[in-house]
């Protein structure tokens, strides 16, 4: 039975940075979340007797690394559905994969989504976030709609995101600013073993559990401009932690630079915008609606700039009749 999934990548406001448990990837702290409505993969799985192997076709292409990880994933999905039967897989992003624009996020939440539908296994939104996590931690906030909080436990099935309001209840918009597509040279999962190592990091973990309820109740409130000042702090936080890890991670290149330093002017001169980055050297810039047009044409003046995405808050994973073959 061949299956197709949609799954959107999803923005931090407060940063997933550090594992308590590597394998089962529990995180070292709660989440928060937003699903993108413009940055989102399409999967398409049939599970077949025939094949010897799985094969993995991923925006047009045959990577050896990404057949493995999907491989893998695909393992834990034949233990839960009791399965031995190899698939092929056809997977395409929206949006560059491997530059920090989270699409392991989507990726591993539609993988999941579409593998166990194709081997006639239903589960609940619950079981699909922590089965996504197992393939990369933040899929697991793809896997609800909206804005969405990933809990924190030391138990693998209460380590699991759901959501906190759906996409209708705020009108913000992600703005992402590509100034390269270059893939990023540490990936997220190896640069993520050193967390621990930056002597910050007990003050930071210490203060996340304060940081989560605060951002919650902005959320409540939908008060922009205290929200986008604490996305923006826990973004630079984050990175501060990267770089006085051991090795040191510097993700961010000219054109990050060149974004970050004009959002903050575009602040003084009164637009209300604030950024946050990932792993990697693409800025995503948070606004209001009203705010959008001027910030797209601000951006567009910046020597850097590659490209721009608009996103509005979105659904999570859902399945589609629109196969890739
Ligand atoms: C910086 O979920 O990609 O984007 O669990 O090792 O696959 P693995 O890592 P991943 O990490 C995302 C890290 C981040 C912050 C975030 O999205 O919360």
């Amino acid at each position: 039975m061949k299956k197709t999934a949609i799954a959107h990548s999803n923005i931090a406001f407060i940063k997933y940075w550090g594992k308590k448990d590597e394998l089962l990837k529990l995180p070292e702290n709660s989440s928060i979340s937003m699903n993108l409505s413009n940055m989102y993969t399409t999967t398409t799985v049939e599970f077949n007797s025939q094949l010897k192997n799985d094969t993995v076709l991923f925006d047009g292409q045959t990577d050896r690394n990404v057949t493995h990880r999907v491989s893998e994933h695909l393992d834990r999905i034949r233990k839960i559905a009791k399965s031995t039967h190899f698939a092929n897989v056809v997977t395409q992003n929206t949006f560059p994969s491997d530059t920090g624009l989270s699409s392991s996020a989507s990726g591993f939440a539609a993988l999941t989504l579409a593998s166990l539908q194709a081997l006639g296994v239903r589960k609940s939104a619950k079981e699909l976030s922590i089965i996504s996590r197992l393939g990369s931690g933040s899929a697991c906030r793809s896997i609800p709609d909206g804005f969405v909080q990933w809990l924190e436990s030391d138990q693998s099935d209460e380590s699991y995101a759901y959501s906190l309001y759906p996409p209708s209840y705020w009108g913000i918009a992600d703005i992402v600013a590509i100034v390269s597509t270059g893939k990023k040279d540490i990936p997220t999962t190896t640069g993520m073993v050193t967390t621990q190592t930056s002597p910050f990091w007990p003050l930071r973990k210490q203060l996340l559990p304060q940081k989560i309820e605060k951002i919650k109740t902005y959320l409540k409130i939908r008060d922009f401009e205290k929200f986008g000042e604490l996305v923006e702090s826990e973004a630079l936080e984050m990175h501060a932690i990267m770089l006085t890890s051991k090795p040191s991670l510097i993700y961010w290149q000219s054109g990050t630079l060149e974004v970050m330093k004009n959002v903050k002017k575009w602040r003084d001169e009164g637009i209300s915008c604030y950024f946050t980055i990932n792993t990697g050297q693409d800025v995503h810039i948070l606004c209001q609606k009203k705010d959008v047009d001027v910030v797209v044409s601000k951006l567009a003046t910046l020597s850097l700039l590659q490209k721009t995405i608009i996103n509005w808050p979105s659904r999570g994973s859902y399945l589609t009749n629109a196969h890739l073959f």
